[in-house]
């Protein structure tokens, strides 16, 4: 009797897969789209890519590219764009409804508003961050921003006695994260003060930021550890562990917040969990589990996509002399006096700094992700295609920012393309994304940029050690620019204090 059900379940699955089989490769909607048969017939073609591969499938679609041309389908369900020219249409403005990939998003980001997929509800928890980050907000914790800045400054200036070696990526987190959680939760991390600062929390975020392809694959393995305890948990995995000793802060510091009222609110500024709970928000949107992923996704967005950006420009400065001389030389000018810089406002006017900043976005291409969205009520146009409405669709900047027939010589640090005349169009430079989804930390991010480099490259005189091109390489996609495990990091040591 058990060989017949054997028999049965294997004609139910042949009839299955023949039925599958038609449906992705002939009856689909999308089924007339340029890409290999492969990828439109399974997913395990991605997860060969970007699992088993290790982060290479943004490198396959750009080969896929190169043979089918500026469309193409990358999944049974999805059609990957490549042409900046189109970017805004995808990643469209509030006024038309864009929703993320549920696929895609998985357990990333939770109830906060990343991880949010409906476009109406994503615009009713972003309409509740949009103060917390606008211009006069960042302005207001400006000198917050700068404290920091001074104190990275002591530590280089020991340094510059010392003859000491830092790891630039590592100080840069150290540095984003003091200033997010001072601002968001009211409570700085620290981790300038630590000797050393802190390799646990980059490699925390690294290891956090990149678990989200492992979890678009394999979203049981995830639900899986969340049901451990959590001392179990970190056994297994020691980012995790860290992880969840940061989670499990957060989360006091949401119950503590919500345990209070109004008249606590003690400080110049509000922290995120203050202004979310004084919010008009629903009852519903202001859970401690939703105001915690908010928190947790802050930390993972703040911390390490301003450091990475930092660290590929310190590099790039340091392997130019004509343009760190040229920058050094405008510094010289605008900041007389090191210990006593002009406000973020007055230097983010200052051309040459400009240009190094866009270039540093430019060639460090941060997202090496695909950004997914569907267009749940609209077909949408990509010249001769039409796309049907609720297709996912993505495009990713990376190549954009590093595409040869856009920035001639795109590996090249080149600020001057972003001055004079025939500079190079700025629009094609979108590190931050566009729309409605795009990054809420634009000004934050800008502040910490521009304080960052003023100041430091205003006082100190830097030389490489020990670092090559090989160490800033894009060698995969963790979400953001992975480089390589053999890499120690960008170091430098300090050659003079001015
Ligand atoms: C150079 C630095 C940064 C870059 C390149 C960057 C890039 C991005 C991009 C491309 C997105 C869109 C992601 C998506 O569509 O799924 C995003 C979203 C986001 N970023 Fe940033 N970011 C930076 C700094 C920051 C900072 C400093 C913060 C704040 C602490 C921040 C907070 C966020 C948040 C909360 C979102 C989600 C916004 C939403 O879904 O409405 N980012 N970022």
């Amino acid at each position: 009797m058990t060989g017949v059900y054997i028999i049965y379940a294997f004609f139910a699955f042949c009839a299955y897969c023949i039925y599958l089989t038609l449906q992705r490769l002939v009856l689909s909607p999308i089924a007339h789209f340029p890409g290999p048969r492969l990828a439109a017939l399974t997913q395990w073609y991605e997860f060969y890519f970007d699992v088993v591969k290790h982060g290479q499938f943004f490198k396959e679609i750009e080969r896929l590219h190169s043979i089918y041309g500026p469309i193409v389908r990358i999944n049974p369900y999805e059609l990957h764009v490549r042409d900046p020219d189109w970017y805004s249409t995808l990643h469209a403005g509030a006024g038309r409804r864009r929703n993320k990939s549920r696929w895609f998003v998985s357990r990333a980001g939770g109830k906060s508003a990343f991880g949010t997929i409906d476009h109406d509800h994503h615009r009713i928890r972003r309409a509740a961050l949009n103060p917390f980050f606008s211009k006069s907000s960042i302005v207001a914790i400006e000198p917050l921003i700068q404290e920091r800045v001074d104190k990275l400054s002591e530590v280089l200036s020991k340094h510059a006695t010392t003859g000491a070696v830092m790891e630039m990526h590592n100080a840069f987190t150290s540095l984003t994260l003091d200033i997010v959680s001072t601002y968001a939760f009211g409570e700085s991390y620290g981790l300038l003060e630590l000797p050393g600062f802190s390799p646990e929390w980059k490699e925390a975020l690294k290891a956090t930021v990149e678990s989200s392809i492992m979890n678009r694959h394999l979203p049981w393995v995830a639900d899986l550890l969340g049901f451990l305890p959590n001392a179990l948990a970190a056994r297994i995995s020691e980012p995790v562990g860290f992880f969840l000793s940061v989670q499990a802060k957060i989360k006091s510091q949401v119950e503590d917040t919500l345990a209070r009222d109004k008249a606590d609110n003690k400080k110049s500024y509000k922290t995120i969990f203050q202004e979310l709970r004084d919010s008009n928000l629903p009852p519903a949107e202001k859970t401690a589990q939703r105001l915690m992923d908010e928190g947790m996704i802050l930390i993972g967005a703040g911390g390490d996509t301003t450091a990475h950006t930092l660290t590929v420009l310190w590099f790039n400065l340091l392997t130019n002399p004509e343009a760190l001389a040229r920058l050094t030389n405008e510094l010289k000018e605008a900041i007389p006096d090191p210990q006593n810089p002009p406000s973020w406002t007055q230097l983010e006017q200052l051309p040459y700094l400009r240009a190094v900043i866009t270039e540093a976005h430019r060639i460090a291409a941060v997202l090496t992700v695909r950004l997914v969205r569907t267009a749940p009520n609209e077909d949408l146009q990509f010249r001769e295609w039409t796309i049907p409405a609720g297709t996912s669709v993505s495009m990713s900047t990376h190549f954009m920012h590093r595409d040869p027939a856009i920035f001639p010589n795109p590996l090249h640090f080149e600020p001057e393309r972003w001055l004079g005349p025939n500079k190079a169009n700025e629009k094609y430079v979108m590190p931050f994304s566009k729309g409605s989804r795009a990054c809420i930390g634009i000004n934050l991010a800008s502040a910490e940029l521009v304080l960052t480099i003023a100041c430091l490259f205003r006082r100190f005189r830097f030389e490489l050690y020990d670092t090559t091109e090989k160490d800033v390489e894009v060698t995969w996609d963790g979400f953001s620019a992975g480089f390589s495990s053999e890499s120690n990091g960008v170091r430098i040591k300090v050659a003079e204090e001015m």
